[in-house]
C-alpha cells in the first residue's frame, strides 16, 4: 500500500491555502488545517482553529507530519498589526513548532521582489523570514510568487467591482509590468513540492509564463465589458495609500507594482515540468470573470 502523505498548512481560510486544501485533498493528501476563525473542513482534514496557534492546542495534532505549508502573511500592516509581528516573528513561532513536532519540511510563500538589497518594508520582513526557514535545519522550498490569479483572490474581486461601477482606476502610467501565475498551476507545484527532491532547500520564483503591463493586463480583464479605464496621478495614488487605510492600493501594493519585478519562468518550468496557463489566453477567454 502506497503511504499517503500528511501535510498541514497554515491561514487556511486564506486565498490560496482554500485551492491549496482542495486540490491536496482531491489528491489524496492527508490535511491538517489551522485557522484563526471556523472553515468547512475537508474528509481527509483535521481542522484546528487557535487564534495564535497556541502550542498546547497544535504540538500534538500535528506531530510526524510529513511537511508544513506555512500560508500565513499579511500584506498591509497598521498600528495594530505590523509585517515583524506576522511575517516575521509568527513565521518564528511555526518554524518552533514545526521542529518540536518534528516536521522534517516546509514550504514557504515569500515573495517576488525579496532580496538583501530591498529597502521595501513588505520585501525585509519576507527576507527575514526566508533566513529563519533557511537557518532552521528543515528540509525547506521558498517560492517567490507573483501575482497568483484565481476568481476568488482579492485583485479579481477588487476589478469585478470596478467594473460594476462602469470604472477602473489604475495608478500612475500601467505601463510598469506583472507575471501573473494561475491559481490551478500553484497548486500543482506545491502537491510536486512535497516529496520531490528536486524543490528541497531551494528558491524558486512562482511566476507565469506571460509578462505583461499592469495596463494591457486591466484592459484584457475588462474587454468586453464597456468599463472606462481610468489613469489616476501616482502622486495622488501615493497620497491616498499613505493618509487613508481603507484606499484601493496600499503603500507596498504600489511598491510592488512600480518595482517591475520579472521572475525566472523558465528555471519553474524545467523543475515541474508542467505545461502552464498563459494568463493571457485565461483573460482573454474571460476565465476570471
Ligand atoms: N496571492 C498572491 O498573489 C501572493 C503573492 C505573493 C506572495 N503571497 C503570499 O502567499 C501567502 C498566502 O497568500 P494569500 O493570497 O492566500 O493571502 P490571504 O488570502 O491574505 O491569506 C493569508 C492568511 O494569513 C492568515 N493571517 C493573516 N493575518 C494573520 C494574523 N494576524 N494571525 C494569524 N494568521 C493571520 C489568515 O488565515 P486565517 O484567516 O485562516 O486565520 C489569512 O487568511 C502569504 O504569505 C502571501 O504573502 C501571495
Amino acid at each position: 500500500m502506497v503511504k499517503r502523505i500528511k501535510v498541514v498548512v497554515t491561514g487556511a481560510n486564506g486565498f490560496v491555502a482554500k485551492n491549496l486544501r482542495k486540490y491536496l485533498s482531491k489528491n489524496n493528501v492527508d490535511l491538517i488545517s489551522i485557522s484563526r476563525s471556523d472553515f468547512k473542513e475537508y474528509d481527509n482534514e483535521l481542522k484546528i482553529i487557535s487564534k495564535n496557534y497556541d502550542e498546547k492546542i497544535i504540538l500534538n495534532k500535528i506531530k510526524n507530519s510529513d511537511a508544513l505549508i506555512h500560508l500565513v502573511g499579511l500584506g498591509k500592516q497598521s498600528v495594530n498589526i505590523d509585517y515583524e509581528m506576522i511575517n516575521v516573528e509568527f513565521t518564528k513561532h511555526i518554524v518552533n513548532l514545526a521542529k518540536k513536532a518534528k516536521i522534517k519540511k516546509i514550504i514557504y510563500n515569500s515573495g517576488l521582489g525579496v532580496s538583501s538589497k530591498t529597502s521595501v518594508g513588505y520585501f525585509i520582513s519576507k527576507y527575514k523570514a526566508e533566513k529563519i526557514i533557511m537557518n532552521s535545519g528543515l528540509n525547506y522550498t521558498i517560492f517567490r510568487p507573483s501575482y497568483i490569479v484565481g476568481k476568488d483572490d482579492l485583485f479579481t474581486k477588487f476589478l469585478k467591482k470596478q467594473i460594476k461601477l462602469k470604472i477602473i482606476e489604475i495608478p500612475g502610467s500601467g505601463n510598469y509590468s506583472i507575471q501573473p501565475i494561475s491559481i490551478n498551476d500553484v497548486v500543482k507545484v506545491f502537491l510536486q513540492s512535497l516529496d520531490q527532491i528536486k524543490f528541497k532547500n531551494k528558491i524558486i520564483d512562482l511566476v507565469g509564463p506571460d509578462y505583461l503591463t499592469f495596463e494591457q493586463y486591466v484592459k484584457l480583464f475588462s474587454k468586453d465589458t464597456k468599463t472606462k479605464i481610468k489613469k489616476i496621478n501616482l502622486e495622488n495614488a501615493y497620497y491616498d495609500a499613505i493618509t487613508n487605510s481603507k484606499s484601493n492600493f496600499g503603500v507596498d501594493d504600489l511598491n510592488i507594482l512600480i518595482g517591475d519585478f520579472k521572475g525566472n519562468y523558465n528555471k519553474l518550468q524545467k523543475i515541474t515540468q508542467i505545461k502552464f496557463e498563459s494568463v493571457i489566453e485565461l483573460l482573454k477567454s474571460g476565465g476570471l470573470l
